[in-house]
């Protein structure tokens, strides 16, 4: 009790801080979100999004390039079609844009792990992540699509394949085709609980992929619900998610905590593309400090119990923790 116990006395210098510090980011906790399309020389800033661009293979090598420099590790890919149809076939086409850039990264930089997103949204014509009958997203005929979308990524050398369309049952049929594929050994990252947000705005812009009607409540969990999280989540690990994700991040911090304290596996957050555009406009009006914001916020969702970050600020924080 005070006045004999006093917390500030742990607060008076640097040093001290940083020894009783309980959550530290590194760089090794990212991984960095990029988007990509076919062409050459592509380097397209996206509206929504300052700072993040629109990418060629080529342009995606040197991004990657300079992202290593800033000592990031890890990237996820998000593809954008040359042309878009009902069941978003361009998506599992080895030569499309992602499958192109995960084999350029793969041979320019062997030691940066590659995620990729598997979803139909960015490739369909109508914009919902699977296929649409009668306007109804329909489970199961879109399970064997998502699990060509695997495979396809798989075999261009994605070291982690992770399902963000929140089909029943996805996990498991893209596990059984990567090992009928012989590819046992590469990991699902499953995003597990991922919520019909509207801080997905900004990406639906980047990725073109916005509903042409509906929404995506009827797949997408709803934000009140977190014991609701937590049988997502079973439910994935028992069809072979090898690490699960919460998304998004910041509005979900608890869902992370839970998922963390009830499963104990690695659990992984992202941190959207409107809570990335909501700091950056803050930020360039000057009413938030950028810097210490990006750290910040990266450092709460860590502490909430997530231990693999995906991150846009990912490059600049890795710098500023550098
Ligand atoms: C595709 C997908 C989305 C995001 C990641 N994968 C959009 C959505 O579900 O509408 C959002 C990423 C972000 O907002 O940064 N299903």
């Amino acid at each position: 009790m005070f006045p004999v116990t006093r917390p500030r006395r742990l607060r008076r210098s640097a040093p001290l801080r940083e020894m009783v510090c309980e959550t530290r980011l590194a760089p090794t906790d990212f991984i960095y979100p990029l988007f990509v399309r076919n062409g050459k020389g592509v380097r397209t800033e996206i509206g929504s999004m300052p700072e993040q661009y629109h990418l060629s293979p080529d342009t995606l090598v040197d991004e990657v390039g300079a992202a290593v420099e800033d000592g990031v590790r890890a990237v996820l890919l998000f593809g954008i079609p040359d042309v878009k149809d009902e069941r978003g076939s361009e998506a599992w086409d080895d030569a499309a844009a992602v499958q192109t850039g995960v084999r350029e990264l793969k041979r320019a930089f062997p030691d940066v792990l590659v995620v990729t997103d598997i979803c139909l949204c960015e490739y369909t014509s109508h914009g919902h992540c699977g296929v649409v009958r009668d306007r109804q997203v329909q489970n199961d005929p879109t399970l064997e699509l998502l699990a060509k979308v695997a495979v396809s990524h798989a075999r261009a050398g994605a070291d982690l394949v992770a399902p963000s369309d929140m089909m029943d049952g996805r996990v498991g049929a893209i596990r059984a085709a990567l090992d009928a594929d012989g590819r046992d050994d590469i990991a699902i990252l499953s995003y597990a609980a991922k919520y019909a947000s509207a801080f997905y705005g900004p990406f639906r812009e980047a990725a073109g992929s916005t509903p042409q009607f509906g929404d995506r409540r009827s797949y997408q969990m709803d934000p009140g619900n977190a014991e609701e999280a937590l049988r997502e989540v079973a439910l994935d690990l028992e069809e072979g998610a090898d690490l699960v994700m919460v998304k998004p991040a910041l509005a979900y911090l608890d869902v992370i905590r839970r998922v963390k304290d009830t499963f104990g596996v690695p659990v992984a957050a992202y941190n959207v593309s409107g809570e990335y555009s909501m700091l950056m406009a803050a930020a360039a009006r000057g009413w938030i400090d950028r810097e210490r914001a990006i750290l910040e916020t990266l450092t709460a969702i860590k502490r909430a119990g997530a231990s693999i970050l995906l991150t846009y600020h990912a490059r600049e924080a890795a710098r500023l923790l550098g």
